[in-house]
């Protein structure tokens, strides 16, 4: 005691050491848990419901399964619902995503996906009969609203926050209403780029519903395949340079085509696409993350046997289903792409930041 002439002084030490200690840390995490499901694409028994390639009528149990999953991991910090939350937007299955993911124990956030907004009619082909059913779905400011606290903050359709101190989350918006496909518009381009600005000091990870990089060769738009560059925002590129200005940008994580996870990296920015809960192989994935590394295991999501195979059999389906690639016409090769065994689990280095 005798080094501090008084009580008072011993604080002060105290107080610089503290402070010091703080600043060089700079509320940094240690290790932080979160989980990531998507496209659950939530569907309650309604008129014309049905198991298909999306397990329609098993969804409302397979989102509950995954949140049970969730549930039982200790120390879960967040979980993020990467959007097409609902079969095609309807309001009941809006209230429905809601109840199921009010369950889960940890805080959750979520992105919109292109289904969680009304279709657009459009005329009928001649002779086929009307189908207003599937354009009953609500507009991108209800969902907004909707999940108030879960990522969305007033009326904006994008957001970002820091889930734990030292960790950056962002939500975009990627839709277009009325294709399947979308874009990142220019003012919420703009918000991006200066949101990473301000918070460029903290790792930050990207959530998103379309994908900004190609899992298939026949995405590119230039394949003209079944209109799969709409997998992507039709900005993608431009919005990757913001991604890879900021150093801070570790990982984007997507969901939207429905293929078991997969990691890509491109200029120095990590990319994870996110498997569907409603369509085989029906998966949630578990990340951990620490200052230098991220590492993942996506499991298959508890359900009875019949609904797994069913859902196998129906992705299967026949040749010259919509989902199978120009190169899925052996049967093997296309449950290989969905089922993608090889990176259920990984990890990976952080990407390096100033
Ligand atoms: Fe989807
Ligand atoms: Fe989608």
């Amino acid at each position: 005691m005798k080094r501090f002439k008084s009580v008072k002084g011993l604080w002060i030490w105290l107080l610089v050491v503290l402070m010091v200690f703080v600043c060089s840390s700079g509320f940094a995490f240690e290790r932080i848990k979160f989980g990531v499901i998507s496209d659950p694409h939530l569907a309650m028994p309604a008129a014309g419901t049905k198991n298909e390639f999306k397990m329609q009528l098993s969804s409302v149990d397979l989102m509950r399964s995954a949140v049970k999953e969730f549930n039982k991991i200790p120390e879960l910090d967040f979980v993020v619902l990467t959007g097409d939350m609902t079969l095609n937007g309807e309001p009941w299955n809006v209230e429905m995503v809601k109840m199921v993911m009010d369950e889960l124990k940890a805080p959750y956030y979520v992105v919109m996906g292109n289904h969680d907004l009304s279709m657009v009619p459009r005329p009928p082909k001649p002779g086929a009969p009307p189908s207003m059913g599937q354009y009953l779905g609500v507009t991108r400011s209800t969902i907004a609203w909707t999940f108030q606290g879960h990522g969305f903050n007033g009326s904006d359709l994008w957001w970002s926050l820091d889930p734990v101190p030292g960790l950056h989350i962002i939500g975009l918006d990627t839709n277009t209403p009325g294709i399947w496909g979308g874009s990142v518009p220019e003012k919420e381009v703009a918000w991006l780029d200066n949101d990473l600005y301000v918070n460029r000091d903290k790792l930050t990870i990207v959530f998103a519903h379309h994908n900004f990089t190609l899992w298939h060769k026949d995405e590119k738009e230039s394949a003209k395949w079944k209109n799969y560059h709409w997998f992507h925002p039709d900005n993608a590129a431009e919005v990757r340079k913001v991604f890879e200005k900021y150093p801070q940008v570790s990982y984007v994580i997507t969901g939207h085509r429905h293929i078991g996870v997969r990691y890509q990296e491109l200029n120095d920015v990590g990319y994870f696409v996110i498997p569907a809960v409603c369509s085989y192989p029906m998966r949630y994935t578990v990340f951990t993350l620490t200052q230098d590394e991220l590492s993942w295991d996506s499991k298959d999501i508890p359900i009875s046997k019949k609904v797994w195979n069913e859902a196998k059999a129906n992705l299967v389906g026949k040749d010259g289903e919509w989902w199978r690639c120009s190169d899925h016409k052996d049967d093997k090769k296309l449950l290989e792409f969905f089922e993608a065994k090889e990176s259920m689990k990984g990890k990976v280095s952080v990407r390096t930041r100033p």
